[in-house]
């Protein structure tokens, strides 16, 4: 079949819509009908990073509906509503088996796009193959994916704000509440508040942060985080460390999450100077390059302070129990997701879409593709 895609032909190139082919599912694979697709930054980090296989197909937070299944498909029939896991969880790796699916071996596709048996589903017209981004691609309007890259949502879900539960939702909310592991009582620090941020704070006051700042640039971003819950805003770290030194009298944070769009060695060490003696940085926002050096911190210091460092892919969230839940939340009232949605857009607003992004007009941009 035809599709169209958003798709990078190199690094450095703009993002093209173009109508490509589309190969049936084979074996443990699923045709998906994209619904939504989210506009998250590590989409933005493709054309400008390095180490990647192109043509690829952008998109990795998304829904849609099941249209066709292949062979030894179990979990999924036609016209059952999906959310999209950007890491694929197969269940039996080492990783998978310990609880670390975040890990998941399965995971070493994201960057050339393969699907599991290292080949292609998507097809330019000049006969390359195409990857699609995490082995999705939901910059499209159907895309393929493997069975392990989707989760079942009920038949009532609303598409747009479950989108974001395929990436931005569970990174954020998982940074605060799983790998700070944010207790009643603490001071948490948010830098950045994009789609991850957002659900970094809402995960935070969850988890019974008393106090949550956001640092961010733009001050609609900080605006928007108190609206969440959080207690005070900040566009910059040296008002933030002032306000958090004086609410703490001189103690810091306990935790301080980093959701910031692209990762700095400056913004690293703010988060430390923001920590308190024994409190724990979480590094999930990342820079363009994925071995760039952003982490350059006094060694003794964080020894003598027993400081913890936190790398933090998926926010530590398994998406089979982890998007339930999340959605689970969001129908209490207690998570709240249609508010993150700023803008959306056509497939063909792409490039906009990515400018509006830089230009920090959108907690959420997302790309209604079933228009
Ligand atoms: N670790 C993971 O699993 C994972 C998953 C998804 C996204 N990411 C990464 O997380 C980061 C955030 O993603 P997003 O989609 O929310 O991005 P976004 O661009 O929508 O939001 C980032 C926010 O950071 C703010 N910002 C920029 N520089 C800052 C600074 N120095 N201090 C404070 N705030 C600053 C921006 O104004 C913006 O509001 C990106 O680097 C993305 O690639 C990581
Ligand atoms: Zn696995
Ligand atoms: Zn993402």
């Amino acid at each position: 079949m035809k599709t169209r895609a958003a798709l990078l032909r190199g690094p450095g190139q703009p993002w093209t819509v173009e109508e490509i082919s589309l190969d049936g599912p084979r074996a443990g694979e699923v045709l998906v009908e994209t619904a939504f697709a989210g506009l998250c930054h590590s989409d933005d980090h493709l054309n400008k990073g390095a180490g990647l296989r192109f043509p690829l197909v952008g998109g990795h937070e998304g829904s849609g509906i099941v249209r066709e299944v292949g062979a030894g498909v179990t979990r999924l029939r036609p016209g059952d509503k999906v959310v999209t896991c950007f890491i694929p969880a197969c269940g039996r790796c080492r990783w998978c088996t310990v609880g670390q699916s975040w890990l998941c071996d399965a995971g070493a596709s994201t960057l050339t796009g393969a699907l599991a048996d290292g080949t292609y589903r998507m097809h330019l017209r000049d006969g390359r193959d195409a990857g699609g981004f995490c082995a999705l691609g939901t910059f499209t309007d159907f895309f393929v994916a493997q069975e392990r890259s989707l989760v079942k949502v009920p038949d009532d879900t609303a598409l747009d704000a479950a989108c974001l539960l395929g990436c931005s939702v569970p990174t954020g909310w998982g940074s605060a509440v799983r790998a700070a592991g944010v207790r009643t009582g603490d001071v948490v620090v948010v830098y950045g508040v994009g789609g991850v941020g957002a659900a970094a704070v809402q995960g935070a006051l969850m988890a019974g942060a008393a106090r949550v700042v956001t640092v961010d640039p733009v001050p609609f971003k900080n605006e928007f985080a108190r609206r969440l819950g959080a207690h005070a805003g900040f566009t910059t770290h040296a008002e933030a460390l002032d306000h958090v030194r004086r609410q703490t009298a001189g103690v810091l944070a306990d935790s301080v999450i980093q959701c910031v769009g692209v990762a700095t060695e400056q913004v690293t060490t703010e988060c430390y100077e923001m920590t308190r003696k024994g409190g724990t940085i979480v590094l999930t926002g990342i820079a363009d390059h994925y071995d760039e050096i952003t982490v350059k911190l006094p060694g003794g210091m964080l020894t003598s302070f027993s400081k913890t460092v936190v790398g933090c892919l998926y926010g530590f969230c398994n998406p089979h129990q982890d998007v339930p839940m999340l959605l689970g939340l969001y129908r209490d009232g207690q998570l709240r997701l249609d508010e993150m949605v700023t803008r959306r857009y056509a497939l063909d607003e792409i490039e906009k879409a990515y400018q509006d992004m830089t230009d920090g007009l959108n907690i959420r941009g997302i790309v209604e593709v079933a228009t």
